[in-house]
């Protein structure tokens, strides 16, 4: 079975990393929502959470992940809000496997803290606030994953391999693609 291989989870947790990784190892093509969106805008992520808000931004996240998953079966790293949307989780769910990548409030604040580029966490880089955003959104990311990967003192590669494990035993098919 050909699926979509999507990687979600919070801010920081290494989903871009881990997709360039998993595309290596897998031969699958890799796509980054978050990349798409800026793009298409032709500009940065903060620029467009300034021009259009977050529901703006939101929106351009639903209709980029409709776009892309027309596409053949490829990795899909998404946006760390992409599960606040059900019709997100939805879109996901039906056309890939869901991978949840997890890591600790205090991983994830050493692997964001000296970027700009997160909107979100502007002004609240601290681990309670991450905590407590966490929190909130625990609920989505649960509703959203298949499987969970934990990634706190991993290296991006040897997640990668742990999901292509995973994906082995979901018998999600990369025979025709394998790199030799
Ligand atoms: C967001 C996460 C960001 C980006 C935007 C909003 C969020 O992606 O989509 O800044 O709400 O969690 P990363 O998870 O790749 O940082």
């Amino acid at each position: 079975m050909k699926k979509h291989i999507y990687l979600i989870g919070f801010m920081g947790t290494g989903k871009s990393t881990v997709s360039r990784n998993l595309a290596e190892i897998t031969g699958y093509l890799e796509w980054d929502t978050d990349y798409e969106i800026s793009e298409k805008e032709n500009l940065s992520i903060p620029k467009i959470f300034e021009k259009y808000g977050e529901s703006g931004f939101r929106q351009l996240e639903t209709q980029t992940l409709r776009e892309i998953l027309l596409r053949e079966p490829s990795i899909i790293s998404c946006g760390g809000g992409m599960v606040l949307a059900e019709e997100n989780i939805e879109l996901m769910k039906k056309s890939g496997i869901v991978i949840l990548l997890l890591a600790t409030p205090e991983t994830i604040l050493s692997r964001v803290k000296n970027g700009k580029e997160r909107p979100v966490l502007n002004g609240h880089m601290n681990v309670e606030y991450i905590e407590e955003l966490m929190k909130r959104r625990e609920a989505y990311y649960e509703a959203a994953q298949d499987q969970k990967v934990v990634t706190d003192g991993k290296q991006p590669q040897e997640i990668a391999v742990e999901i292509k494990r995973i994906l082995d035993t979901e018998k999600i098919c990369f025979d025709f693609l394998e790199k030799v």
